[in-house]
């Protein structure tokens, strides 16, 4: 399942992180991709390790821990901290998939990338080229969204950015180990959940609703690993 998920951060923020990242040192991409990606990647990034990167990253997640849709969606168990790329002048990222496991730095854990993030933070219409083409089973999608808004993607699907031919394409990415492996199961989830909250809206609470939710709760139970 893709997701568009809107307006996860304010226009304030990311102006805020904007600046930031401007007097931001930025490193060839390639440093964070195995052998596989790096013959396709072209791009720069903040290093992992910069306290820039890490601080930007925790305000990143601190306001996806407030969003209610990110997270029926992605029902999520682990971060990796969100890092930060740059394209311009043609720079691109060729077909790939992204690597299904990833050491959490600092740690002795490891993350199965079930979901991946894009957080756009530069509009549209500041650049362009740049779109995120991601294959999937009902074929591609092409996605390029206003900045602060973000696109959740299943991390099996092959997927590329176009080369940016003017202006620059900032965002940040990052992978999701949810509580819920299968993808086919989180959309069940996701789908129950929020029909739930449209039938709350329109009758209240009553014991239909309150029904739902406990059958939601124990597929969540049944299906979850935590
Ligand atoms: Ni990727």
């Amino acid at each position: 399942m893709m997701l568009h998920v809107p307006d996860v951060l304010s226009p304030e923020q990311v102006s805020a992180l904007r600046r930031r990242l401007d007097e931001a040192d930025w490193v060839d991409g390639r440093q964070t991709v195995g052998d596989q990606g790096a013959r396709v990647k072209r791009n720069r990034q903040l290093a992992e390790q910069s306290p820039v990167a890490q601080q930007l990253g925790q305000g990143i997640l601190a306001a996806l821990a407030r969003n209610a849709l990110f997270f029926s969606a992605a029902l999520p168990l682990r971060f990796v901290p969100p890092l930060f790329n740059s394209y311009e002048g043609g720079e691109h990222y060729g077909l790939h998939v992204d690597g299904s496991v990833r050491a959490l730095p600092g740690t002795q854990l490891q993350l199965r990338t079930d979901l991946s993030c894009t957080l756009f933070l530069t509009d549209p219409e500041d650049y362009d080229g740049g779109e995120l083409e991601v294959v999937d089973t009902y074929g591609t999608h092409e996605v390029k969204l206003p900045a602060g808004d973000l696109i959740l993607y299943p991390s099996s699907s092959l997927h590329r950015v176009h080369p940016v031919t003017r202006g620059a394409r900032i965002a940040s990415f990052f992978w999701v180990q949810s509580m819920v492996r299968d993808d086919r199961q989180r959309a069940m989830l996701f789908e129950l959940d929020q029909t739930i909250q449209k039938l709350r809206a329109r009758l209240g609470e009553c014991e239909e609703t309150v029904g739902l939710t406990g059958q939601y709760h124990n597929l969540l139970r049944m299906w979850s690993e935590v």
